[in-house]
């Protein structure tokens, strides 16, 4: 990891994904700010770049094939390569969420955004980050996604909504995971799961009670692994959460 290290991180332009790219940017690192909106995505860049990051812009919406393959062309032609890939762009499929009220179609687009959406970016960014020395994947998830909590009844943190179409598109995602570390074990890349706790975001209409700051710090923490860093684990700052 060197002043030559380039990230993109999805969903950059505004909440815990622009955090993201801001503590990536202040280590020096180049910073792709992955977003599917032209207007929301130069102010980010222009913004991180006011604050002294290396910023550029990836038009980016990682529900679309063609869009995401042609991100990877951009950041491999005009920027040189990939270390690290965080996959932090996300959408609850909106209200509500009660499983006897939501709509397939919710359901649906939590999927294709939140699990189909990391599966897409990573697989077209995968020949980039096989050629970097130290590559790290870091998919945010939340610990709304961990069954664990989901099914505990002495876990305080086990207490949070019903959600019908937003929690269980984390598990999968937890899962898919899962199963990347597996097949990805005997390279250098990590791969691994950051929740940042309740952050105060459009998200949740700013319920949340921690800073996008805040937010952003496991997914840095795990995007700056030592090369003997852990691969397919699920974190949050305090440690491993259970699945
Ligand atoms: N906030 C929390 O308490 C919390 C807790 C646990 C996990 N998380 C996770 O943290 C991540 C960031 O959430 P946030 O709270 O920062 O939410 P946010 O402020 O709503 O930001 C979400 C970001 O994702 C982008 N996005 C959504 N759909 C996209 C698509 N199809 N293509 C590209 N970008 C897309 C949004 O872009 P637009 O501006 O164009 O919509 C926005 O930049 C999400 O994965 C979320 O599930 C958040």
């Amino acid at each position: 990891m060197s002043e030559n290290t380039i990230a993109l991180v999805t969903g950059a332009n505004k909440g815990i994904g622009y955090e993201i790219a801001a503590g990536l940017g202040a280590r020096g690192w180049k910073v792709g700010v992955g977003a599917r909106d032209d207007g929301r995505r130069e102010a980010a860049v222009e913004k991180l770049r006011a604050n002294g990051v290396d910023a550029f812009g990836v038009p980016l919406d990682v529900t679309d094939d063609a869009g995401v393959a042609a991100a990877a062309h951009l950041i491999e032609e005009v920027h040189g390569g990939l270390d690290v890939l965080v996959n932090n762009a996300g959408i609850t499929g909106g209200m509500p969420q009660n499983p006897t009220e939501v709509s397939i179609d919710q359901m649906r687009a939590a999927v294709e955004t939140n699990v189909f959406g990391v599966v897409r970016v990573i697989n077209a960014m995968l020949p980039l980050l096989r050629r970097s020395a130290a590559p790290r994947i870091v998919n945010m998830s939340s610990g709304v996604g961990s069954l664990a909590r989901q099914t505990a009844t002495d876990d305080p943190l086990a207490v949070g909504p019903i959600s019908g179409a937003y929690s269980p598109t984390k598990t999968y995602l937890n899962a898919v995971t899962i199963q990347y570390a597996k097949e990805l074990r005997d390279t250098n890349i990590l791969i691994n799961l950051g929740c940042p706790g309740f952050v105060a975001t459009d998200l949740n209409g700013f319920r949340g009670v921690r800073t996008p700051e805040e937010g952003a710090r496991i997914a840095i923490s795990l995007a700056t692994l030592p090369d003997d860093g852990p691969t397919g684990g699920y974190f949050e700052d305090a440690g491993l959460i259970p699945w």
